[in-house]
């Protein structure tokens, strides 16, 4: 196990979805990998052992985007949990995945409603990205799992699909600001994808998968496994001349 030169990536969400699957795909690339979850630490200590059983070094933290005021505290932590568990490594990359999602029409949305997507997917990955930037070594990346939905626009979800797109000109911008170091910036889209999201909207209801196949050229549902895999691709050196880009990754969903 090359622990001294390996390289580190951090994961948002990464006990359970997508997260989960970004984390095992870059553990599998050879990657040391760090999660953060929000409530569920058992999964996320399953995510450790699944990821150490692969050879590759592993910890967890508690992050929560809704608390903005921890932001701080979680940096110190992370900071500490790099020189106790990864060797006093630098960060080469870091995934922005956590996320929630929840159908709110235009006219029933609160503020309340909208801080708290605001929180947890703007302002918060904004300024998680900002201060872990800042601690990254050069010549890494970043990646950004926003939301195909700010392209086909499914009812319910302006305010969260706001948040994305806001995203994803975001990533542009960390794209234009910190190439100079070399760092990369990517945002990958996905369609819908059979996890918990959103009261596992898709995962429990027939009618909506039958929707999504007949919408999809592939013509299946998309699985973590499809986005962890692109995302893992773009922590790699094979993704080493791309960057301020958008992928979408949804089997062709809507085209
Ligand atoms: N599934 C889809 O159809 C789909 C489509 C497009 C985009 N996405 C995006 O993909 C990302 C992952 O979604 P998923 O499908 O894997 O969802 P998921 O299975 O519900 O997992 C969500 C993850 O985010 C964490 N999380 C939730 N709220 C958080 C908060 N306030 N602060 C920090 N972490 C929080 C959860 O931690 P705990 O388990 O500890 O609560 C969990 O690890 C999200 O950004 C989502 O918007 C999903």
């Amino acid at each position: 196990m090359d622990e001294v030169h390996g390289k580190v990536a951090l994961v948002t969400g990464g006990n359970r979805g997508i997260g989960k699957e970004i984390a095992l795909a870059l553990a599998r690339a050879g990657t040391d990998v760090a999660i953060t979850y929000r409530s569920n630490e058992e999964e996320a200590l399953s995510v450790l052992e699944d990821i150490r059983r692969m050879g590759r070094r592993s910890a967890a933290l508690r992050l929560d985007l809704n608390q903005l005021a921890d932001l701080d505290g979680f940096i110190d932590a992370f900071g500490w949990l790099l020189a106790r568990d990864f060797g006093g490594r630098q960060l080469d990359y870091l995934v922005n995945n956590a996320g929630f999602g929840k159908a709110i029409p235009i006219e029933k949305l609160t503020f309340a409603d909208f801080d708290t997507f605001n929180d947890v997917h703007f302002k918060g990955v904004v300024f998680l990205t900002q201060k872990v930037l800042a601690m990254m070594r050069d010549n890494g990346g970043v990646v950004f799992i926003t939301a195909a939905g700010d392209r086909y626009n499914v009812p319910g979800y302006a305010a969260y699909a706001a948040c994305k797109g806001a995203i994803e000109v975001f990533s542009r911008y960390v794209a234009k600001e910190y190439g100079a170091r070399g760092i990369r910036s990517n945002s990958v889209a996905p369609g819908g994808i059979v996890t918990d999201f959103n009261n596992a909207a898709i995962r429990s209801n027939a009618q909506a998968q039958a929707y999504i196949i007949g919408q999809t050229p592939m013509g299946r549902l998309g699985h973590a496994d499809d986005i962890g895999d692109v995302a893992a691709f773009l922590c790699s050196d094979a993704a080493r001349w791309m960057t301020g880009q958008r992928l979408e990754v949804t089997g062709g969903f809507n085209l």
